[in-house]
């Protein structure tokens, strides 16, 4: 077995090879590490069969749905999960077949409905079912105490005490644990009565994690965080650094547009001198009158140049084919102490 934990922040990632066949499975991938998930695969010798996430995440990006499709595989999750893009839906007990390895999943709700664990070998992988020292919390949507205490203490806590258990999050690095050891130590599996469980469980009040609402949305629906929203502008944006506009702004450079694309009121307070204003907001309505020549040089910039970057993909995309964004915006121009003007 070639195996590989990969950890983002407290997100724990596997990707998991059969050394025979070389072909492997990659189980709940992050937004962020695209690039590694696939690079490791690449220097292990393997390729991605599947891409498993083990529920719907809440508290982090999933990248099935990247990975799926940059490596025309399925996305795999249980037949239960809400997310309209996943592929091969898996019911309890049901195998996968990677190589010589077989992965068993686990049907385990109560952290959500759609949770499973995935038994591979010597090893399982618990997602937020069962944590190292903890488990999944049950507060958020389809979270259901008494469901995990079914899970945990009818289900995988019977498995083989020796068991490496390997959750979807550890925010120590401490890798992996077994179900012997949790079974001795975790806290929460001291409340082995279920109404105790269920009691402790509602009397956590955990606060909500960090983009809820952006990780519910995009995991439920496979659209896009805004993120990889400015990373994909990004990626088709070429950019021009400060001290280059600064000096193409002192030279006076007849070719050049300098488009601040921030509100009105930004804009009069203090802009790039020579600067033209248009708006993020109204750019397509106006865009035909305030930049008639498609071919001249622009820059476009904003505040903090996040906005800009959309701004600069959008008029490239329109035919504008020597735009650039700044790199940085006006809060990083007027900390260089670069020349300001005022409207009026
Ligand atoms: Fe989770």
């Amino acid at each position: 077995m070639i195996f590989e934990q990969i950890a983002t922040g407290g997100c724990q990632s596997y990707l998991v090879g059969c050394a025979d066949s070389c072909s492997a499975v990659l189980i709940d991938p992050e937004i962020s590490q695209v690039d590694r998930y696939i690079a490791l695969a690449a220097r292990d010798g393997l390729r991605i069969h599947y891409v498993i996430d083990t529920h719907t995440h809440a508290d982090h990006f999933s990248a099935t749905r990247a990975i799926a499709q940059a490596l025309k595989v399925p996305v795999v999750m249980h037949r239960d999960s809400p997310a309209p893009f996943a592929d091969l839906r898996l019911q309890d007990a049901d195998l996968l077949r990677v190589g010589n390895l077989r992965v068993q999943a686990l049907h385990t709700p109560g952290h959500t409905a759609d949770s499973m664990c995935l038994l591979l070998d010597d090893r399982i992988f618990t997602g937020d079912t069962l944590l190292i020292g903890g488990t999944g919390r049950t507060d958020l949507p389809s979270g259901d105490p008494s469901a995990l205490y079914d899970s945990l203490f009818n289900g995988i806590l019977k498995l083989d005490p020796a068991l490496r258990v390997y959750p979807a999050h550890d925010y120590k690095q401490r890798g992996f644990t077994t179900i012997a050891q949790e079974l001795a130590s975790n806290p929460r599996l001291q409340h082995s009565d279920r109404l105790d469980f269920i009691q402790m469980m509602e009397q956590l009040d955990l606060n909500a994690p960090t983009h809820l609402t952006e990780a519910l949305r995009t995991n439920m629906s496979g659209g896009k965080s805004v993120a990889q929203l400015l990373a994909e502008a990004a990626s088709k944006t070429p950019f021009v650094s400060l001290s280059e506009l600064r000096a193409r702004t002192l030279a006076g450079s007849a070719d050049l547009v300098v488009l601040d694309v921030r509100e009105r009121d930004a804009f009069d307070a203090a802009h790039i001198p020579g600067a033209v204003n248009l708006p993020r907001g109204q750019l397509e309505l106006r865009v035909n009158d305030v930049l008639p020549d498609p071919t001249r040089r622009i820059v476009t910039l904003c505040q903090f140049g996040k906005v800009s970057t959309l701004a600069a993909a959008t008029l490239r995309e329109l035919g504008f084919l020597r735009t650039s964004a700044l790199d940085g915006g006006m809060t990083a121009w007027q900390e260089a102490g670069y020349p300001l003007e005022q409207t009026g």
